[in-house]
């Protein structure tokens, strides 16, 4: 089984509690182990982590806030064991992606942390010392994996984040987008994967506007991936695109005005 877990997903039959596997092989399995618990802050957004293990080696993407560490950790522990994890994906630096990283840290201190080399010596502020870094330049690098796949990091910049990452899977044809095709729902349903394009578009759209660096930005990285199979789509708040649906949000995103453009819309 593999690219049709996802394909066949029933948002219906989803339980948030559970962890819930996207794509499955021998050697090769990705699932989604986020969370939709509340804190008492009105205002928290919800946050999607993912697990990828491959060959008994554990992948972690967007390991999320400190609220979301339990849950995630748990979900972890239903399939490999902490110390099996040999790389932590962060996206950027804000605290909804990073703030639990001392907590995995605590299980396993070898565990290197992968992000842009913007943000190395900031991370040291949520009292990450001592720690092992891939730094990403903004070239982008890639990682090889024990099964023969390729795990590509690629700079996205000011998608939001000045250093911004996004990863493509050669083996799945996932992409972890980060904060690139985030969305907030009004909904206490949970929904993992999108239902209603139209309705979609209208819950992405305030959030790319406003936090998205300009048009340019989302341009040139909309053109920089063009050329891979991108099965998926994977951000870090909000639902999963799926088939076309992920090249509709890059002809959507690629002339969005945002950021800069959207602010100063006079401006040259
Ligand atoms: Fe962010
Ligand atoms: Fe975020």
């Amino acid at each position: 089984m593999s690219q049709g877990l996802l394909k066949t997903i029933d948002n219906r039959s989803l339980n948030a509690d559970d962890i819930i596997p996207l794509y499955e092989s021998d050697t090769h399995s990705i699932y989604w182990i986020g969370s939709v618990e509340k804190s008492e802050e009105p205002e928290e957004i919800e946050c999607n982590s993912y697990l990828l293990v491959d060959c008994g080696e554990a992948y972690i993407f967007e390991p999320g806030g400190l609220s979301h560490f339990q849950g995630a950790f748990d979900k972890v522990c239903q399939k490999i064991s902490p110390f099996e994890i040999s790389h932590i994906f962060m996206s950027h630096q804000d605290p909804d992606v990073c703030a639990s990283l001392p907590s995995w840290l605590q299980f396993n201190p070898d565990i290197n942390i992968v992000c842009s080399h913007l943000w190395q010596r900031f991370l040291p502020h949520y009292m990450v010392y001592h720690a092992q870094y891939l730094a990403m330049p903004d070239e982008g690098m890639t990682i090889n994996l024990k099964s023969g796949g390729k795990l590509h990091c690629i700079s996205a910049p000011y998608l939001h984040s000045p250093g911004n990452m996004v990863v493509f899977d050669s083996i799945s044809g996932f992409m972890f987008s980060g904060d690139i095709g985030a969305a907030s729902q009004k909904s206490n349903a949970f929904k993992l994967v999108i239902e209603d394009w139209s309705e979609h578009i209208k819950s992405m759209t305030g959030f790319h506007q406003r936090y998205m660096g300009s048009t340019k930005a989302a341009a040139a990285f909309t053109a920089s991936i063009s050329h891979l199979p991108i099965q998926a789509m994977l951000p870090q708040h909000g639902q999963i695109f799926r088939h076309t649906e992920v090249q509709a949000f890059l002809d959507w995103f690629s002339t969005l005005p945002c950021g800069v453009d959207f602010l100063y819309p006079d401006k040259e």
